[in-house]
């Protein structure tokens, strides 16, 4: 298993930009040596959308099952940007999801530990917005303690 870090957090991941194996550098053409998809569940879309920003939704070895904001409308707008016809009301609702391996939480910076330790929890990968933790030096403790149990 890889590691990703998207931000500051390094957590039990894959590498979403080389998954299945490394990319080739031709004529600065990058090409997928598989046709491996990570399921990915995207999970913000607030001021920044972030959620969309980091162009998951048009990797070629990504498929974006399931998207969610708290907000219904920005929820709406997540899943037109990832062209993306699954949604669920939270990211609590979302990590339920058996189809998806990867969760994206791009969520206001001081629930981003929080968020992260639930999906790992739920045994997914995640990958996080930076800063992975904002405020609290016991958010940092808590899910580098999550972390450390599942790499
Ligand atoms: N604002 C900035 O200048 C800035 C700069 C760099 C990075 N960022 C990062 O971008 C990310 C988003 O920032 P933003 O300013 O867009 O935040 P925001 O607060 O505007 O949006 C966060 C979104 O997450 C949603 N959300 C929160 N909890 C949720 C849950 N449990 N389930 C589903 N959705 C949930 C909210 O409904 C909201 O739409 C953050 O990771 C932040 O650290 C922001």
């Amino acid at each position: 298993m890889g590691k990703v870090s998207l931000g500051t957090l390094t957590a039990a991941s894959l590498s979403i930009q080389a998954v299945g194996a490394q990319s080739e550098q031709n004529e600065n053409t990058w090409k997928p040596v598989s046709e491996r998809k990570v399921r990915v569940g995207i999970v913000g879309y607030g001021v920044c959308r972030f959620g969309a920003a980091f162009g998951f939704q048009d990797h070629p070895n990504v498929e974006v099952v399931a998207v969610s904001d708290l907000i219904p409308e920005r929820r709406e707008g997540l899943m037109k940007a990832c062209r993306c016809n699954k949604s669920y009301e939270s990211l609590g609702v979302l990590v339920k999801d058996p189809k998806i391996g990867a969760v994206f939480v791009a969520t206001d910076a001081p629930n981003h530990a929080r968020h992260c330790i639930e999906v790992l929890k739920h045994e997914k990968h995640v990958m996080t917005a930076v800063p992975a933790v904002l405020g609290s030096l016991e958010d940092a403790e808590q899910l580098l303690d999550v972390v450390k149990k599942v790499v």
